[in-house]
């Protein structure tokens, strides 16, 4: 059974849209839970765009399945890491002016950085992901790295199928070919697969059927959706969009 990791950031842009005090991402992840998500997940960004410092403090009084913070893997952001004591934190690489997260973390690049953002949480006992493009040698790397686990960037995935997977098929097989390997070397390796970004209803099914991974986090086509029908509704059909009921 995979997993969902709601991801509520976009509940704050609503609400950062009129600097006003709603919607509150601390009922949409109340509302998210009771609807079945078995996670939920902030970006807390450098730039503070949607999800704000006392959200997190918030969230981590209210959250009662789990709590996954992707961040930078910056000096400041450890610091609040290991303030607020999420369950989870995801490393995510961060470029100003970008709409939204545009690619993994290169650790091959950046393996002195990563590794000693991760020695500083690890020593406050903080469980890591690391968000990566579905390529074998960063999968290689992060197990290097010693992190219990690794998000597969399902970007690529998803561009390719922007309605349904089934218009563009040898597209589809080829970036899912990407996936499936890079998961099956991580799981390998002993990582737990997670994987994310740009998911809809009409693309998750074929990620969610791939036995290594674990979980998905899911962000604006579940926002997209409650905008219209309500939170529990669109969580309760991105389950089932999944195959779970
Ligand atoms: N996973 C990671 C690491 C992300 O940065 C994001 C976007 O914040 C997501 C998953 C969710 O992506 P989307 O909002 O496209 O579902």
């Amino acid at each position: 059974m995979t997993k969902l990791g709601v991801n509520i950031d976009h509940i704050a842009t609503i609400r950062q849209a009129r600097h006003a005090l709603e919607p509150d991402p601390v009922a949409a992840a109340v509302i998210a839970e009771l609807a079945g998500a078995d996670g939920i997940t902030i970006h807390l960004r450098g730039d503070r765009r949607h999800i704000q410092d006392d959200d997190v403090r918030r969230l981590r009084e209210t959250v009662t399945t789990r709590l996954n913070m992707e961040m930078a893997p910056t000096p400041e952001m450890v610091r609040i890491a290991l303030r607020f004591r999420p369950d989870q934190v995801t490393f995510v690489p961060e470029k100003p002016g970008e709409v939204t997260t545009e690619g993994g973390l290169d650790i091959l690049k950046n393996r002195k950085a990563a590794a000693s953002a991760i020695r500083e949480l690890q020593k406050g006992r903080l469980e890591i992901s690391l968000f990566i493009d579905p390529d074998l040698a960063q999968v290689d790397a992060a197990a290097e790295l010693r992190v219990p686990m690794i998000e597969l960037n399902t970007r690529s995935y998803a561009e390719a199928c922007p309605r349904s997977p089934d218009l563009d098929r040898a597209t589809v097989q080829r970036e899912l070919n990407k996936i499936t390997a890079a998961s099956d070397r991580g799981a390998g390796l002993g990582l737990k697969i997670l994987a994310g970004h740009g998911l809809t209803y009409r693309n998750v099914r074929l990620i969610s059927d791939i036995a290594d991974i674990v979980e998905l986090n899911i962000g604006h086509n579940i926002v997209a959706r409650a905008a219209l029908v309500g939170m529990a509704r669109a969580v309760k059909e991105m389950l089932q969009a999944m195959g779970r009921h």
